[in-house]
């Protein structure tokens, strides 16, 4: 599987921290950038992570900002993304379980490395449900 990342300056340093740890789970990882601290704008890195999943570039994806808030509103503009913020482990399994999120979103200053490593795993190793979820996909994705 192949995993994309992207970043703002504010999702930068917890992007670094999950890069490692992925590619010690032993996927291929796409770094989208941003690559420092400089202030960048969100919209920017949302759109081309979305792009990279919706165009097969990459399987998945985890978009970082301040908060998870931002990149994932510009994620979810994309057609065929669906970016799912977590901020607890119910929500990032539920994210794959009910809403099948190709992009997980997370706050690099709200989270710790540990709490973001436990979410990425929960939703990394999640199957999702089908059945009635999936015509609620479905019609999400028709929209
Ligand atoms: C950048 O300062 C901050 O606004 C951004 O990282 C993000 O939190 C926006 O939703």
């Amino acid at each position: 599987m192949i995993i994309a990342l992207a970043s703002d300056h504010g999702g930068f340093s917890l992007k670094e921290e999950i890069e490692k740890h992925l590619i010690g789970r032993g996927y291929e990882v796409i770094d989208l950038g941003t690559h420092s601290q400089e202030s960048v704008d969100y919209p920017v890195y949302g759109k081309r992570i979305g792009e990279a999943v919706a165009g097969g570039t990459a399987d998945v994806g985890v978009a970082f900002c301040g908060t998870g808030i931002g990149i994932s509103i510009a994620c979810n503009k994309v057609k065929g993304i669906r970016c799912a913020v977590a901020v607890n482990s119910y929500m990032a399994e539920m994210a794959k379980r009910h809403n099948n999120a190709n992009i997980l979103a997370l706050g690099g200053r709200i989270l710790s490395v540990e709490q973001a490593t436990e979410f990425v795993d929960i939703w990394l190793d999640t199957e999702f449900e089908e059945d009635r979820h999936a015509r609620r996909v479905r019609l999400l994705d028709e929209m």
